[in-house]
């Protein structure tokens, strides 16, 4: 891994970790952050040997939205051509789960990228919200459409018209949330649930992954037939042998991710 700034990366077997790391400024998502955290990110998912990656940030917040300061003075054309932030199309196209341990203020894009992960963990003193309203703006990174998907249409506008903040408590109740955890025990939650996933096949992982990643962007019926396609080709790996081959056997399988 190259030196970073604004991110600690860790390995532990299987399961790599980014830790977003600015605490001067809440974590908040600088271009430069940005732009680790996706190498960063690629880096683990090139990584055969990684089968789970965690994404956190500090006690206080997980990240409390894009830098505010670096962005209060741009252009519209600026920002339309993408000069300042890196497209997110890097970080969305991961094939290796990626899990968000949040504790604290999740908020504006610090929200949006966790909903960006595959599912939440959240302390009990997580709290999310989009407040761009605030600012005169909306949601940036896909805030405005993957809150909705998430909680329904209801609620993601109480939350986006109004810039409130909701707890995790209410975040687990609405479907924004897996799991929420005692603060002092997010991380290590979130290891023991990344080590369970990334001891999984790997090619299953990528399949499931996708499976869920169309759940969301297509229609039941193209759905449907993703999955009856995928479902079908898990039979080509070795790995569909040795774990149904386990089961009948009584064993634990050994998958070789092949
Ligand atoms: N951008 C830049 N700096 C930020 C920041 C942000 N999003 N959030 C916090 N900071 C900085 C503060 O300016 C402060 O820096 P200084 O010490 O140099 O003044 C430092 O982090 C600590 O923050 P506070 O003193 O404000 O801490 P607090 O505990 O009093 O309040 C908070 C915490 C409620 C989260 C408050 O910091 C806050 O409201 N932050 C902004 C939240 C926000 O509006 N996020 C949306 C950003 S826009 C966006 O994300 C667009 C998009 O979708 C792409």
């Amino acid at each position: 891994m190259p030196e970073y700034t604004n991110i600690l990366t860790e390995t532990r077997g299987r399961v790599a970790t980014i830790t977003l790391h600015r605490p001067e400024a809440l974590n908040a998502l600088s271009p430069a952050l940005v732009r680790e955290l996706i190498d960063a990110a690629q880096a683990f998912d090139a990584d055969p040997g990684i089968g789970c990656i965690v994404l956190t940030g500090s006690e206080k917040a997980f990240a409390a939205g894009a830098d505010i300061k670096e962005m209060a003075e741009r252009s519209f054309s600026e920002m339309y051509l993408g000069e300042l932030f890196p497209s997110w199309s890097g970080f969305e196209q991961l094939r290796t789960p990626v899990i968000a341990a949040v504790g604290g203020f999740a908020l504006g894009g610090g929200c949006e990228l966790a909903m960006m992960c595959d599912f939440i963990i959240a302390a009990d003193t997580a709290k999310f919200g989009q407040p761009e309203i605030n600012l005169g703006v909306l949601p940036g990174f896909g805030g405005s459409q993957r809150l909705p998907r998430a909680i329904g249409k209801a609620k993601a506008a109480e939350m986006i018209l109004t810039g409130r903040m909701m707890g995790a408590e209410e975040a687990e109740r609405s479907g924004l949330v897996a799991r929420v955890v005692p603060a002092a025990e997010l991380l290590a939650e979130a290891a023991k649930t990344a080590e369970a996933i990334a001891s999984k096949s790997l090619p299953a992982l990528y399949a499931a992954k996708e499976a869920l990643q169309v759940a969301q962007e297509s229609t039941l019926a193209e759905g449907l037939r993703f999955e009856r396609r995928a479902f079908a080709a898990a039979f080509a790996t070795e790995d569909q042998k040795e774990g149904m081959r386990a089961f009948a056997e009584k064993r634990a399988p050994g998958f070789t991710h092949r």
